[in-house]
């Protein structure tokens, strides 16, 4: 299934006491099933900020997100929470960039979480064959806490492709990997893009993989206003 995402002057500003912080300004793109946007700009410019809005996890100000798939086209902002975290659960991955893994669960219950929560009992196979591409096969029944930074980075990456959701959104999934494991998960997120018709927005600090990107969006830190 293939998704496209269609978003129209977004606007986040958040109140830092009695400033008054713009971090989107009328922030517009549009992204087609198999094709990927680097999102960049320094760090404070409002890369996760945008990832969120897009992922339905925080909602803007003003503009709009719409996602089409192959199922129905969805503004996000006319969804309920609950009908969110299902459009969420069913159609985006995500790579959060502090990872959000579940500390209760293991590295194999937390790769395989959005396949459970989606009753597909089919995907396990694929759960494991990218825990071996990610050298974390030994790993599976270890707790996050006890990971590696890089380690959790790559679990995280793993339990976003377990379900192939048509929007990937990737928050600086490479920040704490060696020069090895970064190049292997981004060309494991680049060719989810362009073989599997996914469409891929990457956060990144990475000249490199901002460049592999068909499209790049930067973001600039304003000088916040006075209020
Ligand atoms: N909940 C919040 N309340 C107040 N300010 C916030 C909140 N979340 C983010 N900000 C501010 O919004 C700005 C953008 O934050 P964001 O995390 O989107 O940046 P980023 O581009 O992802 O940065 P980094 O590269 O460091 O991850 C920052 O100045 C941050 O302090
Ligand atoms: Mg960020």
């Amino acid at each position: 299934m293939e998704a496209t995402l269609e978003v129209r002057g977004l606007c986040k500003h958040y109140a830092d006491g009695d400033r008054l912080v713009e971090v989107l300004n009328h922030v517009s793109l549009d992204l087609a099933g198999g094709r990927s946007l680097a999102v960049t700009g320094p760090s404070g410019s409002g890369k996760s900020t945008l990832l969120n809005i897009l992922a339905g996890i925080l909602a803007a100000d003003a503009g709009m997100v719409v996602l089409r798939t192959g199922e129905a086209t969805v503004d996000l902002a006319t969804l309920n929470d609950a009908e969110r975290t299902r459009l969420r659960r069913r159609h985006i991955g995500y790579v959060y960039q502090f990872f959000n893994l579940v500390p209760t669960l293991t590295v194999w219950e937390n790769t395989v979480l959005p396949a459970r929560l989606n009753k597909r009992l089919d995907l396990d196979a694929r759960a494991g064959e990218l825990l071996d591409q990610f050298a974390l096969s030994a790993r599976r029944d270890t707790f996050p806490e006890v990971l590696s930074g890089g380690e959790q980075q790559r679990v995280a990456v793993a339990r976003a492709l377990v379900l192939q959701p048509p929007l990937l959104l990737a928050d600086e999934p490479t920040g704490n990997l060696d020069a090895t494991n970064s190049k292997h998960v981004a060309d494991l997120l680049f060719s989810a893009a362009r073989e599997q018709n996914v469409a891929l927005v990457i956060a990144t600090h990475s000249e490199e993989i901002a460049a592999r990107a068909d499209q790049r969006l930067h973001l600039n830190v304003d000088t916040p206003p006075l209020t």
